[in-house]
Parts: structure tokens; C-alpha cells; sequence
């Protein structure tokens, strides 16, 4: 049986690899899964529950238990809308922390692979291509260095009218670099057999462009 087929799009925290994979999704009529998201979604349950992010056993049987529902744009948990709520640099940091045990990223694989549904799917992670999708048709890791990741984010929380220091964003996505790099379960790397997008100096009509023509040339 074939496989609806799966672009897998990882990256840095901020290296616009969310807003690339959405669109390329668009273009194709693909689904699109934003695996952060469910990392997010676990750090905001736990922090409801008063569960330390160190406790594996509990953020495990905790990850079995959330209702989590991705619906016309919104994001809910056990009904909440949190789409928003979710997006802070707090839940960001708390996401990372929770996100190195594997006890809760084995309770998300089976999520991540229900959203793989024809005509295909745009997943975006950190481990899309090399842990949840390794079959997928074109694998990118799209980076950017870490000073445009922080001037980028610093303009989406200003046009947002959320107050936000250029330093301490570049010292948060630093933090989370270096953990989501250096852990032992399913760590941050470029993927056997990915392209690497660098976009410190491209477009997002330049990335997308570019993912599209590499998906074309992966399919023939
Ligand atoms: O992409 P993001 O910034 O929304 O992700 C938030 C955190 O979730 C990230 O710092 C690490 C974790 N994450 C992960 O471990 N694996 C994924 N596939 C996606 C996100």
C-alpha cells in the first residue's frame, strides 16, 4: 500500500520553517502538521496540571490523556482554545524542556502519524525526517543563523504588540538550541539525506519556491 506522500521540513526554533512549511502545504493542497505545536500543548497542559517539567512518568501519562484538536486554524486542548496562549516564550522554553523525555515523545508519535492523509502532508518539527516520517519523499532542514531567528521573532511579537528585548530572545533561542540539539531522544540534526535551506538572506517566496522545486524534482 502506498503511502500519502511527506515532505518533512526541520529546523531551529524561529527559522521561519512554520510559515515555509504552511505555505508549501497551501500550494500543494496538502495537509500540514506543525509538530511544535503538540510540544507546546503538552508544556501548557503540565504547567495547568502543577506537573515538573523533570517528571517524565507523569508528562507521559499526562501526553496519553490531552484532547488535542487542530480546527479551522485554531488549536484546542480539552476544548480550549489556546492557539494563542501557546505561542508565548515561556511555553516555548517549557516545550523544549518537556520535549527531552522520550516517555512523551513516544505518546506523540501516533498524533503525528494520523496526520498523514492524502493527497499528502507538510510536517514540521524537529524530527520529522529523521525519527516520525524517515520515508519521507524530500527531506529540508531549513536554518537560519541565530541572530536573523532573533530579529525575525523580535518583529513578529513587535507587530503583535507584545513588548519583546532583542538580547534576551537571542539568549532564549540559543538556550533552546543548544537543548533541543544535545539531547539524547530524537535530538536536532540534519537528517540523512536532507537539503539544507539556509534563509538568512532569502525571501519566504524565495524558500517556498525553493522546497517546491526540490519536491518536483524528487517525484519524477
Ligand atoms: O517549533 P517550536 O518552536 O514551536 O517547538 C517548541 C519546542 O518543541 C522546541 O523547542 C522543541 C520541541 N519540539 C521537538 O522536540 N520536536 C519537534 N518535532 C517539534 C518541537
Amino acid at each position: 500500500m502506498n503511502l500519502p506522500p511527506v515532505i518533512a521540513i526541520d529546523g531551529p526554533t524561529a527559522s521561519g520553517k512554520g510559515t515555509v512549511a504552511s505555505l508549501v502545504a497551501e500550494k500543494l493542497g496538502f495537509h500540514y502538521l506543525d509538530s511544535g505545536a503538540l510540544y507546546r500543548l503538552v508544556a501548557l497542559g503540565s504547567q495547568q496540571a502543577g506537573i515538573d517539567p523533570k517528571n517524565a512518568s507523569a508528562l507521559g501519562q499526562l501526553t496519553k490523556k490531552l484532547v488535542i484538536s487542530f480546527k479551522n486554524g485554531q488549536i484546542l486542548l480539552n476544548s480550549e482554545d489556546v492557539t494563542e496562549v501557546i505561542r508565548t516564550e515561556e511555553i516555548g522554553l517549557r516545550a523544549s524542556a518537556i520535549a527531552v523525555h522520550p516517555e512523551v515523545r513516544q505518546a506523540l508519535v501516533g498524533v503525528q502519524h494520523r496526520f498523514r492523509t492524502n493527497p499528502g502532508l507538510v510536517a514540521d518539527g524537529r524530527d520529522m525526517a529523521s525519527v516520525i516520517f524517515p520515508d519521507a519523499v524530500l527531506k529540508v532542514f531549513l536554518t537560519a543563523t541565530a541572530q536573523a531567528r532573533a530579529e525575525r521573532r523580535y518583529k513578529q511579537l513587535i507587530a503583535k504588540g507584545i513588548s519583546a528585548k532583542l538580547e534576551d530572545l537571542l539568549h532564549d533561542l540559543q538556550e533552546r538550541d543548544a537543548r533541543d540539539s544535545s539531547r539524547g531522544a530524537a535530538p536536532l540534526l540534519v537528517a540523512s539525506g536532507a537539503k539544507v535551506l539556509e534563509t538568512s538572506e532569502l525571501s519566504i517566496d524565495q524558500a517556498v519556491k525553493t522546497v517546491l522545486d526540490w519536491y518536483q524534482s524528487a517525484i519524477v
